[in-house]
């Protein structure tokens, strides 16, 4: 990744940071866009490599455009961008507010709308320059009241495989992660509604078959993958990393071997 400038939004922390560290450790330039400052959610950018905060709405194309402004000036262009930056509720659908609904939208699928819309062109003529979108096995499968998240990684998977079709002929590919259960703020605040997380954690990792839980480090990697010429003849796909568990047919306990 020597001399890559590469974008990555909702950076400041969880899976994005874990992406923002790899990719610096492998020699990018990394920009982190983020509404965050990564300085007051304890990841500072003291460590080894290139890292830089640029102030990030990916819902708001102003702040789209100021940000893609500040890339160009301070790098020239951008040979990855990953759509990181993603939130989630817990809401019935009678529960949800429109304004809730839509703010999921516009933060996870006008998210990455705007951030390519704005980027491709500081992409374009850039040799192996890929976009990686952040998808979920629920935009694939749903858990319980979780209506407007699944709706909107569905619609980022269905984005990934559009942005490949329209970009392959400029030299741009575009996959998608779908990752399983990862150990992040996104959802450590939903273990901890139940007394003993430690319980939780470890019915959880019954779930799959690798018989644990995601790190971000594992969505790092195959977001570095993704970005790299070994996988150059890979787009439109949409990658599950999630330790089997959407391959795992699920039997009541009584009759578990
Ligand atoms: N953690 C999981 O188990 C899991 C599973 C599947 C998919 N994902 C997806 O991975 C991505 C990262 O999730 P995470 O668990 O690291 O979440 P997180 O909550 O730990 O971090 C999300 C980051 O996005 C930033 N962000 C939020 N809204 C933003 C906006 N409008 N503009 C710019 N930045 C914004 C936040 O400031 C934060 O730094 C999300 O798209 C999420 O949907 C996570």
């Amino acid at each position: 990744m020597a001399d890559r400038i590469v974008v990555v939004t909702g950076g400041a922390r969880g899976i994005g940071r874990a992406i923002v560290d790899r990719f610096a450790a492998d020699g990018a330039t990394v920009v982190i866009g983020d509404l965050t400052d990564p300085g007051e959610v304890g990841a500072g950018l003291d460590v080894a490599g290139h890292r830089e905060w640029v102030p990030l709405d990916v819902t708001d194309e102003t702040s789209v455009l100021e940000f893609a402004q500040s890339v160009e000036a301070g790098h020239g262009g951008v040979d990855v961008l990953v759509n990181n930056a993603g939130i989630m509720a817990e809401r019935s659908i009678t529960e949800e507010s429109l304004a809730e609904w839509d703010l999921t939208m516009a933060v996870n699928l006008r998210g990455p709308f705007l951030m390519a819309k704005h980027l491709v062109p500081l992409m374009e003529g850039r040799e192996g320059a890929s976009i990686i979108n952040m998808g979920s096995i629920e935009g694939l499968a749903a858990n319980r009241h979780h209506a407007a998240y699944c709706a909107s990684k569905g619609g980022v998977h269905a984005l990934t495989r559009a942005l490949a079709v329209d970009l392959g002929p400029i030299g741009i590919r575009c996959n998608a992660i779908a990752p399983g259960w990862i150990d992040t703020d996104l959802n450590r605040s939903y273990i901890e509604r139940h007394p003993d997380r430690e319980q939780v954690v470890a019915d959880l990792a019954r779930l799959h078959p690798v018989a644990r839980i995601g790190d971000p480090a594992d969505i790092a990697a195959t977001a570095c993958w993704l970005a790299s010429a070994d996988a150059g003849f890979v787009t439109g796909q949409v990658i599950q990393v999630e330790g089997g568990r959407t391959v795992r047919l699920s039997l009541p306990t009584a009759l578990e071997p």
